[in-house]
């Protein structure tokens, strides 16, 4: 959560508090977009400098956390997204004996135990189910293409019904990797919406 205050010379006053999500390993956004068109503050942070011009985002390193971490407003939520080429099935050395490198998903974790969001998604291509389950279990929900992992409310996923079979048949090989990567908006509507609803079951608790 993030503070407004005014000051006011008798020290200051809250004017407004604003909902922070962090989106890690962001890319072009697309977990973060309907936040970002709304009224959270939202942080995105990616290591590729050719992602600069995407709002919002830093091009800090994750396994650097330490680094940065204590500069920025406690996230209510975070959402990650670490590469997953090397689980892709379409890549021929994802095998169960092959030993991937899970130095950015274990980044991704640690900066989520320290910060300690109200609720979380990792997301991932079934590919890399074998390896994460080794570390945080099994997923929790998966739409289309996109396994999700955490603590977070369960996506109303009738809602994106009509948007996975766009999914499916669109051609990948027309659109760059990061394209190809990126969550569509109906899925970030509908976390944000699910976040926000269950927000305000508990107010009445
Ligand atoms: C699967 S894509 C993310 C897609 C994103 N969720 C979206 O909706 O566009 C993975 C991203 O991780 C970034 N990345 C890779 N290694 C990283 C690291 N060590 N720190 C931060 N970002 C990293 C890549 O630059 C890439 O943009």
């Amino acid at each position: 959560m993030l503070y407004l205050w005014l000051r006011d010379g008798r020290g200051g006053h809250m004017i407004g508090k604003r909902k922070v999500v962090w989106d890690l390993c962001s890319g072009l956004g697309g977990w973060t977009e309907a936040f970002a068109q709304s009224d959270w503050v939202v942080i995105r942070i990616d290591n590729n400098p050719d992602l600069e011009y995407v709002p919002f985002t830093r091009i800090w390193d994750v396994k650097d956390w330490m680094d940065w971490i204590d500069e920025l407003p406690h996230p209510d939520l975070v959402v990650a997204s670490p590469p997953c080429q090397e689980f892709s099935t379409a890549n021929p050395v994802s095998r169960l004996d092959f030993d991937p490198d899970m130095s950015i998903v274990q980044a991704c974790l640690d900066i989520i135990d320290y910060s300690k969001p109200r609720n979380w998604v990792l997301e991932n291509v079934k590919g890399a189910c074998p390896y994460i389950r080794k570390l945080i279990g099994h997923h929790r929900q998966f739409i289309g293409p996109f396994f999700l992992w955490g603590n977070f409310p369960f996506l109303d996923d009738r809602r994106i019904r009509g948007y996975q079979k766009n999914i499916a048949s669109e051609k990948s090989r027309t659109r760059s990797a990061q394209e190809v990567a990126m969550i569509p908006f109906e899925i970030s509507f509908q976390l944000k919406r699910s976040f926000e609803h269950q927000e305000r079951i508990t107010r009445w608790c």
